[in-house]
């Protein structure tokens, strides 16, 4: 063999290569042209079903367990680890800080605290911190309160609001 048929043959396997390729990206480029047009259908149909309010709220309860439950069996001690997060701006000796003291916070009515400055947002709230109340404010704040000073994010788990809530209680009085 000389050198050019070498190259030939080289050539000539690269072209078939290439080619297998090409034809097996198109196979793959109709494949997904049908498949996505199909499927688009599918979607739009599926969202409908989605879009329905029976179907919403099982959907939401499956991966929550409804606060009061977990509340029922929450443990104050893991949330006593988590109060780290609150106490940079509350207090659990009766005075003020940043945020107002939080010592018997559960029952309490919300925006009760004698001299401490609060929101609007916050006194036009009504109500009493209950646990589920307090839960809700916890869970993102600014969306329970819309206009509130206190600037904390929220605490997406339920089991970690029930936990620090129950701690929270246990420093009631
Ligand atoms: C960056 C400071 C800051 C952090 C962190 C913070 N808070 Fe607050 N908190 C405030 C302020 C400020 C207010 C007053 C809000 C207002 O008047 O709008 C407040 C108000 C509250 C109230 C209402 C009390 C009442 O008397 O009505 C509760 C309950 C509360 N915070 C709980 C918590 C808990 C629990 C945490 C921890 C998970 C936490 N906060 C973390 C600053 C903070």
């Amino acid at each position: 063999m000389d050198t050019m048929t070498i190259t030939k043959a080289g050539g000539a396997l690269c072209a078939s290569l290439l080619v297998f390729l090409l034809g097996l990206w198109a196979a793959e480029g109709l494949y997904h042209v049908g498949h996505d047009g199909h499927g688009g259908e599918v979607a739009m149909g599926y969202e409908i079903v989605v879009e329905d309010p029976t179907e919403v709220a099982e959907a939401d309860a499956a991966p929550e367990v409804p606060f009061e439950e977990v509340y029922a069996s929450a443990s104050a001690a893991e949330g006593e680890r988590l109060w780290r997060q609150c106490s940079a701006c509350h207090n659990l000796e009766g005075s003020n800080a940043t945020g107002p003291y939080l010592n018997g916070v559960v029952g309490r009515e919300k925006g009760s605290v004698d001299g401490y400055n609060y929101s609007d947002a916050l006194l036009g709230l009504g109500q009493d911190w209950t646990p589920e109340n307090l839960s809700g404010f916890l869970l993102n704040p600014r969306e329970y309160a819309p206009g509130t000073k206190m600037a904390y994010r929220g605490m997406a788990e339920v089991e970690d609001r029930a936990n620090l809530i129950a701690y929270l209680d246990e420093t009631g009085g």
